[in-house]
């Protein structure tokens, strides 16, 4: 969805709940596949914040039939413009095709009610997590709300850019690469509030770098987006290519899920930093697989990898935390950091 529409429609959802709304929305500031994120203002305190809007299916029915749309449809322009114009309008006509919306919102099929579900339990847990730790490396959140299905993080609003960003920007042009000491003080910032995490039974499980934004402001990595984290509630819905392990592909007893999970992608985001290759590392699975089939690991070792000028500790704890065995790697913060401080 265009920005501008974005915008218009999150400032008149929120107007039709509080006669002075207290968030306005002032630009979309990032749209994935499972949220928008908005630059706002809290108009009583007039601070800046940024407000996470987890998308959901709509109550809406497509070219008359009551049906929900189907998740690979749910992002497509078509359904964008039932899902935002189904309260003021009910035929809408898009790249040519009418497209009626459903007066009486009739429900939505059992396995998108749930999967909503799903969504607003994952968006309670990181709002509820968010709430309840304090980092000075964490994301802090000042509010959360709901409207209709639909579910809302309020968080400070950080000036500066992700580092997934950054790297591109440094990546494309070539020029200062992350150096040992961006390197290693990443590190150490990250598993700062990793192991806060663990101690608090969570497993973040989406450590990478569009997920650790760079604070201009007070000059320190941020972690954010708790949404795939492992709570007493909640469970991982998904695994992001290069930086999940194993065990968020395959959920099984064998191959559980702890703070050994986050370590494989605090390593991989460390691997990608300390090499040149310019991209995530390669994808746990298509790992496994050449391994299984008799082609050894496909991925080069950091210590081998690496540009110039890491040092061997760095190298070596990267390499032990990308094993594709859970038991083979550091099983704990602490194992984590004796590694690079041998
Ligand atoms: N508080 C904030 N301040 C500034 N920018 C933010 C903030 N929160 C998120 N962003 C930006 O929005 C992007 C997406 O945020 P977030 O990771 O929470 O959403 P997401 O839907 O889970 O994304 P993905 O599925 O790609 O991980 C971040 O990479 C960052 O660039
Ligand atoms: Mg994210």
């Amino acid at each position: 969805m265009a920005g501008k529409d974005a915008v218009k429609r999150f400032n008149s959802q929120l107007a039709g709940q509080e006669r002075n709304p207290r968030y306005v929305a002032l630009a979309l500031l990032r749209e994935s596949t499972t949220s928008r994120i908005y630059r706002c203002v809290h108009q009583y305190v007039q601070l800046e914040v940024a407000i996470k809007e987890y998308l959901v299916n709509e109550e809406a029915t497509i070219k008359g039939q009551p049906e929900c749309a189907p998740p690979d449809l749910r992002h497509t322009a078509k359904f964008e413009h039932c899902a935002d114009l189904y309260d003021s309008i009910t035929l809408r006509v898009c790249n040519d095709t009418p497209y009626f919306i459903d007066p009486e919102r009739r429900p939505l099929a059992s396995s998108c009610r749930s999967r909503n579900e799903q969504i607003r339990t994952a968006a309670r847990a990181e709002a509820r997590v968010l709430m309840s730790i304090t980092h000075p490396h964490l994301i802090r959140a000042l509010d959360y709300f709901e409207i209709g299905q639909r579910a809302y993080v309020v968080t400070e609003f950080l000036r500066g850019m992700d580092l997934a960003q950054w790297l591109s920007e440094v990546e494309r042009s070539f020029c200062q690469l992350p150096d040992t000491n961006i390197v290693i003080d990443l590190g150490y910032a990250l598993l700062d509030v990793l192991q806060n995490l663990h101690s608090q039974e969570v497993t973040h499980c989406d450590v990478k770098p569009a997920n650790v934004i760079l604070d201009r402001s007070k000059r320190r990595p941020v972690l954010l987006d708790l949404g795939n984290a492992i709570t007493e509630s909640s469970k991982p819905a998904s695994a992001s290519a290069g930086y999940a392990p194993p065990e968020l592909y395959r959920l099984a007893p064998e191959n559980p899920i702890g703070p050994w999970s986050d370590l494989y992608m605090l390593s991989a985001l460390l691997y990608r930093m300390v090499t040149a290759q310019f991209r995530p590392p390669l994808v746990a699975t298509d790992r496994w697989q050449a391994i299984q089939a008799g082609h050894g690991d496909p991925l080069l070792p950091a210590r081998i990898a690496a540009r110039p000028g890491f040092t061997p500790e760095l190298l070596l704890a990267i390499d032990s935390g990308l094993e594709l065995d859970w038991i083979k790697r550091p099983q704990s913060v602490e194992e984590y950091t004796a590694l690079l401080a041998r």
